[in-house]
């Protein structure tokens, strides 16, 4: 379906016969961990619409928006076969169809981590979702914790906005190896996806440091070391924050009971990988 005309049609049949919605926005290269947000949405629902859109107003000049994998009739297929109930595919004209004067900005949580590295991201990102969500109207809305930023932000729009929406986090889906699934992936090299799990690697030893009480200073740059002796070849940041602001912890040994997230960027050739991780003490 392509015109928000047409899904609101669809949404209405569905409101009037008692059925919820449940919804999963993405940018479509579709691998395991997108599908697994949509069975996750069938679980918490009784219709689920999947969203392909790749949103150009989060691509900064010179990042891979032309270039970004596109494979529609894989991407349905693939739906299909988890049981998606209905895929929404608008064009540009139709999720900007006056342009964008009106932005939604989290403050603070969008300029921290990749938000220092990709400035206006994050406002594209919350902007778009916004905007999908108005279109869809769902009960829950499911986002991935391989991109712990985004969803903590998403949380902290729709609390601070009062969208009647349920967010619930799926957790990472990984290859054999421990290299989060990412669209993105298909851009290495062989050479480089062998270096690629290093990230994860490196953000596993630093929980098991901080837990056993090392300085989180010492614990993250062992880690950036660990990854760049990979083979990475540009370091963003590994940091140690409060799982709800994002913000940096103190440098002192973790408090026992204390919950945080481990999360990574880097750039490996062309390609830059994020990742994170949860960690409890
Ligand atoms: P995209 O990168 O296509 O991701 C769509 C959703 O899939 C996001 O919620 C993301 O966190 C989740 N996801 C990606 N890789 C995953 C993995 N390995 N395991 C579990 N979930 C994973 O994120 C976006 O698109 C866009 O920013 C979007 C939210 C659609 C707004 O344009």
């Amino acid at each position: 379906m392509r015109t928000r005309a047409n899904l609101q049609n669809q949404i209405r049949e569905w409101r009037q016969a008692g059925e919820t919605i449940g919804f999963v926005p993405t940018m479509g290269a579709l691998h395991s961990g997108h599908l697994s947000l949509v069975r996750i949405a069938k679980k918490n629902a009784t219709k689920v619409i999947a969203s392909i859109f790749i949103n150009p107003t989060q691509f900064a000049p010179g990042e891979d928006f032309d270039t970004y994998p596109r494979d529609e009739s894989a991407d349905r297929a693939k739906l299909d076969s988890v049981g998606c109930d209905l895929v929404y595919l608008p064009t540009v004209r139709e999720m900007y169809p006056d342009g964008t004067k009106t932005n939604v900005r989290v403050e603070e949580m969008s300029d921290l981590l990749d938000g220092i590295y990709r400035p206006h991201f994050f406002y594209g990102v919350a902007t778009v979702v916004a905007r999908l969500f108005l279109h869809t109207q769902p009960d829950v809305a499911v986002f991935g914790e391989k991109d712990y930023q985004q969803l903590q932000i998403i949380r902290r729009m729709v609390r601070d906005l009062g969208f009647p929406i349920e967010i619930i986090g799926g957790e990472t889906a990984r290859d054999a190896d421990g290299l989060a699934q990412s669209s993105r992936n298909l851009y290495l090299t062989p050479e480089e996806r062998r270096i690629a799990p290093a990230m994860q690697a490196a953000l596993h030893r630093a929980s098991v440091r901080v837990t056993n009480g090392t300085l989180p200073s010492v614990a993250l740059e062992e880690a950036r070391t660990m990854i760049m002796a990979a083979g990475f070849t540009e370091m963003n940041y590994v940091s140690l924050v409060d799982p709800a602001t994002l913000e940096d912890l103190p440098n002192a040994p973790l408090p026992q009971g204390t919950v945080a997230r481990l999360l990574a960027a880097a750039w490996l050739g062309k390609t830059r990988l994020i990742d994170n991780i949860s960690v409890t003490r």
